[in-house]
């Protein structure tokens, strides 16, 4: 009898401490955990992964009417929280790399730019590599890179004083009128500018092809598998790293070459092989040839695609169209035939249809980073919450570009919508549309196409065909 009160009464004691102790941390729970995001409800451990394979856009819409701009997504042991909007989104982009860092969440690029470069390194490091891109992109290397074509082009005494009208009339197979997707011209006619004014006259000249079909599989390389499991053996991977290795041997002779024989060009490769670290250390040809790779893999697709987006936004709008053509000739009544950087920057009109069209359609639809202190975010209608450290916070250009509180009618291309207080220019964008527009009279002929989001980087689905005849545009 004795031993059953023994065991109530510690029955009794357990369960009083237990309520106690869940009241006291009622009560004394720090604010935060109240106010953590609402979480999308998912199946039990793949459901997060089954809701996030149907695409994050996809998520996106069907959970912010739902669960407001702030939500987490639980995707195995990780917590992704989603800030969507300005309000909710702008300490994504402003936090320091100590707050909100991008080492943890960007390593599946590592097996593809290689070893000691961006990702692989410390932030201290990192920040001096973007240092070097950026010096590397900087208006007087810009208008070096736009000078060294048309030089180039006159030098050689192509009949269109300009290279790269000339390679895209090649790739029209010469003729005068035709049908081509611009889709496929458009990403030719960028990796030939690019090995020019990025990988140097070495690549372009003689190993164009060798390089190109390397880059290839280094691109092929890149899947969605890849980014949880980078380093998977599957056949893809395994083409990466042999890819990655014949171009790290290609990059290694050229830049000792051109060591060797004190030769200097004017194009990224060179600026990469002359920069040096605060410390006065210079880059090694291992890093120099991580950071081309990266350059590559940062400018390609993103800018075929806006390209391409661009064109077909033009031939579906004549009324922009005609602006953009209205401008060429006033430009062309001003200038010349000529060309250059600041010429290109004064392609205000231009400009904005570009502008509209990545707005619409930004390559890359979900940033991400990794939480490593807690934050507090506050929602337009006056929520709080506190994301936690630890979490993945991720944001979609692509989602919050079109959201409608921020861009009247958001899903129609007005790229009027701009001509108010207009961001920084960046006139070497417009460069390939430039040239179509003064050079050929286009028509679009496959129905206006639709978004492919299975694309890492996310671009145009299926093929944009054009019929094209050249002109040579009068300015009377
Ligand atoms: C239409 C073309 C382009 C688009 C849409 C684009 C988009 C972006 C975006 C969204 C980021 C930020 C990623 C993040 O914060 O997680 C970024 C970073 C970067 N991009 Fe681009 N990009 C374009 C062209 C280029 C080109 C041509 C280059 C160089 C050749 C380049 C080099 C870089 C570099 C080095 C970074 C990292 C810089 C940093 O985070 O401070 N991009 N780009």
């Amino acid at each position: 009898m004795e031993a059953d009160d023994k065991f109530l009464n510690m029955g009794i004691l357990i369960v009083a401490t237990l309520v106690v102790a869940k009241l006291i941390s009622f009560l004394i729970m720090p604010r935060s955990k109240k106010r953590v995001p609402p979480v999308i409800k998912t199946w039990p451990v793949i459901g997060g992964l089954l809701r996030f394979m149907k695409g994050p856009i996809v998520m996106l819409r069907e959970e912010c009417p739902k669960l407001g701009n702030v939500f987490t997504l639980n995707l195995f042991n990780k917590k992704i929280t989603f800030l969507i909007g300005p309000e909710v989104s702008a300490h994504f982009f402003k936090a320091s790399e100590s707050d909100l860092s991008q080492q943890e969440v960007y390593q599946f690029n590592v097996p593809t730019f290689g070893p000691g470069v961006v990702f692989d390194v410390d932030y201290s490091v990192r920040q001096e590599q973007f240092r070097f891109f950026t010096e590397a992109l900087r208006v007087n290397k810009l208008k070096g890179y736009v000078d060294q074509m048309v030089t180039e082009a006159e030098s050689d005494m192509l009949e269109e004083n300009f290279l790269l009208l000339n390679i895209w009339t090649t790739s029209l197979n010469g003729g005068d009128s035709g049908v081509v997707d611009l889709k496929y011209e458009l990403e030719h006619l960028i990796i030939l500018t690019a090995s020019r004014c990025l990988l140097g006259r070495e690549v372009r000249d003689k190993l164009f092809d060798d390089v190109s079909a390397l880059f290839h599989d280094l691109d092929n390389g890149m899947l969605p598998i890849s980014v949880i499991f980078p380093y998977l053996p599957i056949p893809a991977h395994r083409r990466r790293d042999r890819a990655r290795k014949k171009l790290s041997e290609i990059f290694v002779n050229i830049i000792s070459s051109r060591k060797s024989a004190g030769k200097s060009e004017n194009d990224m490769l060179q600026c990469f092989i002359e920069s040096k670290y605060k410390d006065g250390r210079p880059t090694t040809e291992a890093e120099v040839t991580g950071l081309l790779i990266a350059a590559l893999f940062a400018g390609q697709h993103t800018s075929s695609i806006t390209s391409t987006w661009t064109g077909a936004y033009l031939l579906r709008h004549k009324e922009f169209l005609s602006a953009v053509v209205e401008e060429q000739k006033q430009l062309m009544q001003k200038h010349g035939s000529k060309v250059d950087h600041d010429i290109l920057s004064e392609m205000d009109t231009l400009y904005r249809c570009i502008k509209e069209a990545l707005r619409l359609h930004p390559p890359l639809i979900m940033l991400l980073r990794s939480s490593h202190t807690d934050f507090s975010v506050k929602t337009r209608d006056g929520k709080e919450y506190d994301i936690p450290k630890g979490h993945i916070v991720a944001t979609s250009p692509a989602f919050a570009n079109r959201l409608p509180y921020i861009y009247k009618d958001p899903d129609t291309y007005d790229p009027d919508r701009f001509r108010v207080g207009e961001g920084r220019r960046q006139g070497g964008r417009g460069f390939f549309i430039y040239f179509l527009r003064r050079n050929f009279e286009l028509e679009l002929v496959s129905p206006f196409p639709e978004t492919d989001w299975n694309a890492m980087v996310v671009g145009v689905k299926g093929k944009v065909m054009v019929r094209y005849k050249r002109r040579q545009l009068s300015v009377d």
